[in-house]
């Protein structure tokens, strides 16, 4: 969603802003602004539509030095992708400017009372009530901590605010509710931002900001307070263990890239993951009568897979259900339990069904990879999965990374129901140990053969991603790596739908992908080659990935890719990387911006 991050410092710090600016786009990216100010000189503005370098370059923001400042990147919400629409916001006597992450659900009635008393607006947003809020309410307490307090207590719905103002001038004004916030703590310099990439070159030491909370951030002081009941709250200093070597490139044309070959090493650290943690989920899994998967998007299809892994391991159906339709959908009491995955541990939705399962006295656990995140404190037990930065706004590795930590739940959990043996226990386990060498070598031996047919299909307009059983959630995340990245028209679905409607979209257009289990499951490989035949007899092109190294009768498909033999359970994992590649590669020839597609953000803050 949208980023925020501020500095005060003794010197300029319009370059720290800058960088953190730049380091938090991947949030949004439809257009940024900064505003700075030293001492009590006027606060200057500067905003535009674009990415932060354009805007930069554009607006000649570097020009201008400030020891106070705060900047934004947004990700449109209300109101159009327009320069007026951009933060900040100032008031009408231009003595406060704002900067805002979430959604004021009340902004409208706001907004008119606000223009009844003669405020003047520039912008469709919600946001630019703020600045108006808090000039009117300085004028009539002559504090700004008061302004902002009243004003806070008028605002409904999500925000993360950071605001400077002229007559507070070495300070940041900030405060959380429902959308992300964090303190960077370095000795010169005080930082404010969404996440810890907006300081993360700086400093280590972050402090996490709870709902209801405001700070008042000085250059060498700061302080938390309740917005509540305005006392101090004690916030204990974080430790970030990221490092913002591991937050770059590294020679990499794209993060999406790097973060797919990044794979290996983020198996090994979701197969490092705390045993006892696992064990208490596994307990929850095991005792709870009934349990529940959570995530969207992306980590939908993460928690489908998952549903097929614990079927078949354990023989607990855990259904998986959209964060979004959660609430709807899913009846939960006290005697179950809910378990979500999130990278970003910032998703609306997915905090909205924790919420909801934590009301109606459900436990709850989390799957998540940013430490300090909002679901990671919100729920009663968290796993942290380890898998480092995804600064991609497409999702890889961290997605990966769930699917094994969830595999090595069910075999536990299998282990527990006494659905496997201690011996397929250990078996299973060593494949998944064994899976990053299988990756890294598909990675440097098949990634110019995916290459070459990704360009030489690169204009194909409809891809259908095909797979039975555990492998429709694979064909349902492929597709949606190639429609995000390439904006490729491409659908995930099981092979089983074909003869159901499906068939008749078969012609010289449609191209299908078809994810060929091992031969070992041999029903479910003899049905999944029949559904590429049904495929090949109406002349529709099939790209089949399988296992089998001999090759199959050259009729059969249309280009194949020959994987070498792995054991089943690892087998999806090597189709998903075959599809992220797959996905990267057309979006590369068709000239895609791949870390940043048009319309997206990395983390959904708002609902
Ligand atoms: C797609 C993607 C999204 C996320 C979804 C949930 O590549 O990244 O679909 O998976 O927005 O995000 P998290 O996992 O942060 O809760």
């Amino acid at each position: 969603m949208c980023g925020i991050t501020g500095a005060v410092g003794l010197k300029d710090i319009s370059n720290q802003l800058f960088e953190g600016i730049r380091n938090l786009e991947y949030r949004g990216y439809d257009s940024c602004g900064v505003a700075l100010m030293s001492g009590k000189r006027a606060i200057v503005v500067k905003k535009n539509v674009g990415y932060v370098d354009d805007v930069y370059k554009k607006e000649n923001v570097l020009q201008h030095q400030g020891h106070t400042g705060i900047a934004h990147t947004r990700w449109a919400t209300h109101g159009q992708v327009t320069k007026n629409n951009t933060h900040p916001f100032s008031s009408c006597d231009k003595k406060f400017a704002v900067v805002h992450n979430g959604i004021i659900s009340n902004y409208q009635a706001l907004r008119k009372q606000l223009k009844a008393e003669g405020h003047k607006f520039i912008s469709d947003t919600d946001t630019e009530v703020v600045p108006h809020l808090l000039e009117k309410f300085y004028q009539e307490t002559g504090s700004v901590e008061a302004a902002f307090v009243n004003t806070l207590r008028q605002l409904e719905g999500s925000y993360a605010i950071a605001f400077i103002s002229i007559h507070q001038p070495d300070q940041i004004f900030c405060a959380r509710r429902e959308s992300p916030l964090l303190l960077g703590i370095d000795d010169e310099v005080k930082y404010v931002g969404s996440d810890f990439n907006a300081f993360i070159d700086h400093t280590k030491n972050a402090v996490i900001m709870d709902d209801d909370e405001y700070a008042i951030v000085s250059r060498d002081a700061y302080v938390v307070k309740s917005t509540v009941t305005q006392e101090v709250v004690a916030k204990p200093v974080t430790r970030i263990e990221w490092d913002s070597e591991t937050t770059r490139k590294g020679g990499y044309p794209h993060y999406m890239l790097k973060e797919i070959y990044e794979q290996p090493q983020t198996i090994n650290n979701a197969l490092d993951v705390d045993e006892k943690k696992m064990d208490e989920f596994v307990d929850l899994l095991d005792k709870k009568a009934t349990a529940q998967l959570v995530g969207v998007g992306t980590t939908f299809y993460v928690t489908m897979y998952a549903n097929y892994i614990f079927s078949q391991i354990s023989g607990k159906y855990i259904p998986a259900i959209s964060s979004d339709e959660f609430v709807s959908l899913s009846p939960v009491d006290g005697d179950s339990f809910v378990l979500a995955i999130s990278q970003s541990g910032e998703t609306y939705d997915t905090i909205s069904a924790l919420k909801h399962a934590k009301a109606q006295g459900a436990a709850t656990g989390a799957i998540v990879n940013v430490m300090g995140s909002t679901i990671s404190r919100l729920v009663d037990k968290t796993i942290l999965q380890g898998s480092g930065p995804e600064i991609c706004v497409i999702s890889t590795k961290a997605a990966l990374a769930q699917m094994v930590i969830l595999t090595h739940m069910a075999l536990k959990l299998g282990l527990r129901r006494k659905r496997i043996t201690q011996r397929q226990y250990k078996a299973s386990l060593k494949s998944l140990h064994d899976l990053p060498e299988v990756i890294n070598g598909i990675l440097n031996e098949r990634s110019g053969f995916i290459h070459r047919i990704a360009h030489q299909h690169r204009n194909v307009k409809n891809w259908l991603y095909l797979g039975r059983g555990i492998y429709y959630p694979i064909a349902l995340e492929s597709a949606l790596k190639m429609k995000e990245v390439a904006y490729v028209h491409a659908e995930g679905m099981p092979c089983g739908f074909l003869k159901h409607g499906t068939l008749a979209m078969i012609d010289d257009d449609v191209y299908s992908i078809v994810f060929i289990p091992p031969k070992s499951d041999k029903a479910m490989y003899q049905a999944t080659l029949a559904s590429v035949a049904e495929i090949r007899a109406r002349s529709g092109f099939v790209l089949g990935i399988h296992f089998d190294e001999r090759g199959k009768d050259k009729e059969l498909f249309s280009e194949e890719l020959i994987i070498p033999q792995v054991p089943d359970i690892v087998a999806p994992f090597i189709h998903l990387v075959i599809s992220q590649l797959l996905a990267y590669f057309t979006a590369t020839s068709l000239k895609r911006n791949v870390d940043k597609p048009r319309s997206l953000a990395k983390s959904v803050t708002v609902g």
